[in-house]
């Protein structure tokens, strides 16, 4: 099923995207270098990729996503696929992807596919969700869940530095650089910031939750937590990133 509402990931959610482009900068891209953007949504970073005239393509498993993508950025290559078993006969000189690898949880597969596609002295640029990341937003819906009777089942994968990095070396990279590190995230409204970002993100929570049930818990967790992450009148939801450099020697 793909869960995706395009619309309002680019609307709501666009500091997905917006925080990547110092990730690029790492990437450090050049023209005519062939780029995979691994997880690129709606395309936004993928585009900005293609401006430094390097030849990118953008894959993604959802196909509202990249139905979005190719509707904005024609001049753009697209393509859905999974991360998990993607097959694009083509070793790149760099692979890009940016607040995807947490939602993979057969992480060695993905690695397994991205070593695949470089070239020998291929970089992999990555950001990603870290150990600890939304925290306290989790912790809260785990104890509201559970107080109304529901299980909660994590879902996302947020390694730390040493254990990503493992997995990594265990495919054959070398690890030259990983940053682990808090980035507070504004969130569009302080008053729905928290259940907005729920609701996008983490549906995959309310499975088997009737809707009246569903909203209360969002809204309880939205009152519990707010408070804690709000300054100077904005929300931040507590994000830890990892970032990693990692070449196929
Ligand atoms: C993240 O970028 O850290 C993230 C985004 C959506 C869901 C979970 C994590």
């Amino acid at each position: 099923m793909d869960q995706w509402n395009a619309d309002l990931y680019k609307t709501k959610h666009n500091f997905v995207f917006e925080y990547g482009n110092s990730l690029i900068e790492w990437l450090n891209p050049q023209p005519g270098e062939s780029i995979l953007d691994l997880g690129c949504g709606t395309g936004e970073l993928t585009a900005q990729l293609a401006e430094t005239g390097a030849n990118v393509t953008g894959i993604d498993g959802s196909p509202k996503m990249i139905s979005s993508a190719k509707a904005h950025f024609p001049n753009v290559n697209f393509a859905v696929a999974d991360a998990t078993n993607f097959e694009l006969h083509q070793q790149f000189d760099g692979i890009f992807s940016n607040a995807t690898l947490h939602w993979v949880r057969e992480k060695e597969k993905a690695i397994e596919r991205m070593y695949a596609h470089l070239r020998q002295n291929g970089r992999l640029v990555l950001e990603m969700g870290g150990k600890g990341n939304v925290n306290s937003i989790l912790r809260e819906l785990e104890y509201v869940m559970q107080q109304k009777g529901y299980t909660y089942q994590p879902f996302w994968y947020f390694p730390s530095p040493g254990e990503y990095a493992t997995l990594l070396e265990k495919a054959g990279f070398t690890v030259e650089k990983i940053l682990y590190f808090e980035r507070p995230t504004k969130l569009a409204d302080p008053e729905t910031g928290i259940s907005t970002w729920l609701e996008m993100f983490g549906d995959h929570f309310f499975a088997q939750v009737p809707e009246k049930d569903k909203q209360e818990i969002l809204q309880q967790v939205q009152e519990e937590v707010g408070p804690a992450l709000t300054r100077e009148g904005n929300l931040y939801a507590d994000y830890v990133r990892l970032r990693v450099v990692a070449v196929k020697k």
